[in-house]
């Protein structure tokens, strides 16, 4: 029987480990929608299951990358393509064996393993605390020193990232912005939407951050997915920062809410950054054409959206700060 044009699906086979996350689920979406079949391991510590739709081209493992005898039958068995490792742990700062476990020891099981089947390429998402909460230039340069000391979470990130950066794999590290959109629980978007959801009071700190909305995001990942970009590190962000208070303003607007009481913007502590923001330009030269598009009220919205629908089952903070960054 003759081909038709449909049936050119693409045989690409990507494990996505934390592929029931913010980040994992939706580019999931999006790759099963290019016809590459996805398999998602994931032990749901804050991932959810109704972020991702049962497929047939889509595996779910439920099971921790710590897990190395899992890992390796699971490699073995799959033998992927390319490998997106977004399983992290942060959710509670004092966790730091949790953390050093899943984001040290796991990342280097996925590592060791994606270098026996000899995977096209590693893809991986660093935090923008990297470079520590007093960045010696904004916006941070890429090949800004890293100096990951104020949080569990950074150390260990930071750990997996030079694992990675060792393992002689084709390997690309995004190093993000605040991501938000459908399905994020981190960072001040979704504590917003939860207390004026409650009627709680707000406030704001007067600090200012870069937010990159989820399918800009996924837009430059899933290039990468197919190769494009040399091997190193990017940072995906908007290139500019918006107050925290223009994200609450966004978030009432998309509510529908108007406050009776001008928003309360509480100074910064002394050891909160005034604004931590990622220089984009390594990214926009190998990914040409890419650039965050999504006007901040949009991406908002969408957000704002997804929580009525789906709700907001927990939020967490990887930092022991009223402001926080991802
Ligand atoms: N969202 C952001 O703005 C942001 C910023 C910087 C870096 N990152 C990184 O991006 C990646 C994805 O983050 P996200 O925002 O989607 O968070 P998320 O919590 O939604 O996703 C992480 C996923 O990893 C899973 N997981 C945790 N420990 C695991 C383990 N031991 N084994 C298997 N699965 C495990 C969780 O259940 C979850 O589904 C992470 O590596 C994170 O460090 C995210």
């Amino acid at each position: 029987m003759a081909l038709e044009i449909g049936d050119f699906v693409s045989e690409k086979v990507v494990l996505i480990t934390g592929g029931a996350g913010f980040i994992g689920s939706a580019l999931t979406d999006r790759l099963l929608g290019k016809g590459y079949r996805v398999v998602v391991v994931d032990n749901f510590a804050t991932g959810r299951r109704d972020n991702l739709v049962e497929r047939p081209e889509l595996e779910i493992i439920e099971g921790s990358i710590t897990d190395s005898n899992m890992m390796a039958d699971l490699f073995s068995r799959v033998n992927p393509d390319v490998v997106v490792h977004a399983a992290a742990s942060y959710k509670d700062p004092e966790a730091w064996v949790e953390d050093a476990e899943t984001n040290v020891v796991g990342t280097s099981v996925v590592v060791n393993e994606s270098r026996k089947c000899d995977v096209e390429r590693f893809i991986y998402f660093q935090t923008a605390l990297c470079y520590g909460l007093h960045p010696e230039e904004q916006p941070i340069p890429i090949d800004h020193e890293l100096r990951p000391r104020e949080s569990s979470y950074a150390i260990s990130k930071t750990a997996g990232e030079n694992y990675i950066a060792l393992s002689g794999l084709d390997w690309v590290s995004f190093r993000l912005a605040n991501g938000y959109g459908p399905r994020n629980i981190t960072g001040p978007l979704p504590t917003f939407f939860q207390r004026l959801s409650n009627d709680s009071s707000v406030f704001v700190m007067d600090t200012r951050r870069d937010f990159i909305f989820i399918e800009d995001l996924i837009d430059v990942v899933e290039r990468a997915v197919d190769g494009e970009g040399e091997s190193g590190p990017y940072h995906v962000s908007s290139g500019s920062d918006v107050s925290i208070q223009d994200l609450l303003e966004a978030t009432l607007k998309a509510m529908g809410i108007e406050l009776d009481e001008p928003i309360e913007v509480r100074p910064r502590g002394e050891d909160d950054a005034f604004t931590i923001l990622l220089d984009p330009g390594k990214t926009h030269q190998q990914f040409p054409g890419w650039e965050a598009k999504t006007p901040l009220e949009d991406g908002v919205a969408r957000a704002v959206g997804y929580y009525r629908e789906f709700g907001i089952e927990e939020t967490f903070t990887h930092l022991h700060m009223p402001d926080e960054t991802s």
